[in-house]
């Protein structure tokens, strides 16, 4: 049989759609995530010390990140029993940080045929043939792919920024807003470009309430960081 060529998802693309066995039973992706933001994000393979550490502080932020009423769903190339056997030492043996007795209660995704793993261009052949890359998807209520951020297999990614791409996102869509460099809650955020030279003076005149200008195209306004967070979720 031939290879099967996939495109890569890109950013505004519905999520595309798999059945997969996890280590928290089946899962029809994306239908039984709808309605709430989910992570989808690969890891090269089980039993190796970078992915654990990510796990310890993955399933270690579980919480924060239900609260922002968002998913976790991992995946990597290995089989179910790799999986059960390498959460299992995580959580009877592994002491890392602070973090012991990890419990990883969000689904883990096996994908030994690769299919899933190619779907989402996980497999980067430049990287490795064999191990998906570190790949994280941010997909929205909707089912769209909101960002995309990929890793190498030599560098775990930074789970803080992972949660701040989850609440800017959220910001952005709850107050209409774009966030600049480096935004966290309370940061002032980029208001929309004016829609006529008229409003655009207006506010480079600082006549609109509240909006600074840098230039007519460069625009910000204060958020109060607890309307932030309060509309978070
Ligand atoms: C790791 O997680 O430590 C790892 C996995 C695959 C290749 C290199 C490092």
């Amino acid at each position: 049989m031939e290879n099967q060529v996939y495109a890569m998802p890109r950013i505004g693309d519905t999520a595309p759609e798999f059945k997969a066995v996890t280590t928290q039973g089946d899962i029809n992706f994306p239908s039984d995530y709808k309605g709430k933001w989910t992570i989808l994000f690969s890891h090269p393979a089980d039993f190796t010390p970078v992915c654990t550490s990510e796990f310890m502080t993955f399933a270690t932020m579980q919480d924060e990140f239900e609260k922002l009423n968002t998913q976790l769903v991992g995946l990597s190339v290995d089989g179910l029993y790799s999986h059960i056997a390498w959460l299992r030492t995580i959580k009877e043996k592994i002491e890392y940080k602070g973090m012991k007795d990890v419990e990883v209660k969000f689904p883990l995704i096996e994908d030994i045929t690769m299919e899933v793993a190619n779907k989402y261009g996980m497999l980067q052949p430049g990287e490795s043939n064999t191990k998906a890359v570190r790949a994280v998807f941010f997909i929205d209520p909707q089912s769209v792919i909101r960002a995309i951020i990929y890793y190498p297999l030599a560098l775990g990614r930074n789970f803080d920024e992972i949660k701040r791409v989850i609440i800017a996102l959220q910001t952005a869509d709850n107050f209409k807003v774009a966030m600049p460099a480096d935004w966290r809650p309370g940061d002032d955020v980029i208001v929309p470009t004016a829609g006529s030279c008229g409003v655009a003076k207006d506010r480079m005149d600082g006549k609109e309430e509240g909006v600074t200008c840098h230039d007519w195209f460069f625009c910000t306004k204060k958020l109060d960081k607890d309307k932030v967070l309060s509309a978070l979720g």
